[in-house]
């Protein structure tokens, strides 16, 4: 059983002059997911969206939404559903006129426009501001309206371009809650652009992370940030421990390695090739990393080190350390408070993390 495809980008280029900007993108949709695009400013993730839109169109390749090829199609004739960045909502018309508009384009009858515009503010929670102007909501209600006035016409694809990164922490939390409450009543195709990684794990049913134009990896954001495809991917997801060394021995299902500081590490061998003497990045996540209960506890003699706290900061839901160990810096998370885990700043610690929490790469430049 495979679910049915709402949107296909077949090898989609786009070239600005002799600057590529988006290279050879493949990717399928299924009906009902959300997709985001993630990566960092300049990558490529409006262009590709623009394509999508009818904005834009690709240099090569096939754009397919809902079976139908959409290369050269205007716009207004791919069935679609847009929010961006800053609001655009038209300044002189009340919000009921701006959630209005595309019925009134579609000469939807008045009566069946009001219906379907005070059904959608409902379903984005704010039924009361109908009669008011733009300038007179918050930044978070005018991206409320401009996502009510992308629905009201049941597009086939939503498609938002950064909507909530105008807005301060706390509004963009709230929204992106929203948003996934909203994706789980009208389950609408969406794909949504993003440089923020906890937003797009935090909507998305699966994630593609762009580097300069490149398609990095499409996966769940389990599979994105457990097996990240490349060492782009594992720096742009989530916080991580680097440290530079070198491959000792590749064995059937570990690599040996040992830092330019000098600490062995055994990592669990992924599907990136080693031979033995690559330079390489090694990477662990703070949150991975465990703090022993006693100094002199220790059998095994790689992925252990001791060291000596920096400094510790509490966070409210876990505890951030920076310990000098074996050479190295590291970052370290602990689901505790610092007074509990012995944790002060010159205490001696000892440190071990496992075999799968570790992360090599080849190095960059190598
Ligand atoms: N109309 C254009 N003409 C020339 N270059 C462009 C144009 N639009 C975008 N670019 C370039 O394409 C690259 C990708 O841009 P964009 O898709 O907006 O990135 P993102 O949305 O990921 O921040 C950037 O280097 C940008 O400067
Ligand atoms: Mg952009």
């Amino acid at each position: 059983m495979t679910k049915k495809v709402d949107v296909e980008l077949k090898n989609i280029q786009k070239s600005f002059g002799s600057n590529v900007v988006v290279e050879d993108f493949n990717l399928q949709i299924a009906q009902g997911e959300c997709i985001s695009f993630l990566g960092p400013s300049g990558c490529g993730k409006t262009t590709t969206l623009n394509m999508i839109a009818g904005f834009l169109e690709p240099n090569q390749g096939e754009l397919i939404i809902k079976g139908k090829k959409m290369n050269g199609v205007p716009s207004n004739k791919r069935d679609l559903g847009m929010v961006f960045q800053t609001y655009s909502l038209f300044p002189h018309m009340t919000v009921a006129e701006n959630v209005a508009y595309g019925l009134k384009l579609r000469k939807v009858a008045k009566a069946e426009i009001q219906e379907r515009v005070q059904k959608v503010l409902q379903l984005v929670k704010l039924p009361h501001v109908a009669d008011r102007y733009p300038k007179q909501l918050s930044g978070g209600q005018r991206q409320r309206i401009a996502i009510a006035r992308a629905l009201v016409t049941e597009p086939s694809v939503l498609l938002l371009d950064e909507p909530l990164s105008n807005l301060d922490a706390k509004l963009r939390e709230e929204l992106r809650e929203e948003l996934k409450r909203l994706r789980q009543v009208i389950g609408v195709t969406t794909i949504f652009v993003t440089h923020d990684q906890e937003e797009a794990m935090y909507l998305s049913d699966r994630i593609v992370v762009l580097d300069h134009g490149k398609v990095e990896q499409i996966g769940t954001p389990w599979d994105i940030y457990n097996n990240p495809a490349s060492e782009f991917v594992h720096e742009f997801i989530g916080k991580s421990n680097r440290m530079e060394g070198t491959v000792d021995t590749v064995e059937d299902t570990i690599i040996r390695l040992t830092t330019n500081a000098g600490i062995s590490i055994e990592a669990k061998r992924r599907k990136i090739p080693f031979t033995v003497g690559d330079q390489v990045s090694i990477y662990v996540r703070p949150e991975k990393i465990n703090v022993l209960d006693s100094v002199k506890s220790s059998d095994s003699s790689s992925n252990v080190a001791t060291g000596v706290v920096r400094y510790s900061s509490f966070l409210g839901s876990f505890t951030e350390c920076m310990i000098e160990a074996g050479g190295e810096l590291l970052n370290v998370r602990l689901q505790a408070a610092p007074q509990d885990l012995g944790m002060e700043q010159g205490g001696i610690v000892k440190l071990n993390w496992k075999t799968e929490d570790v992360y090599v790469f080849p190095r960059k430049g190598s």
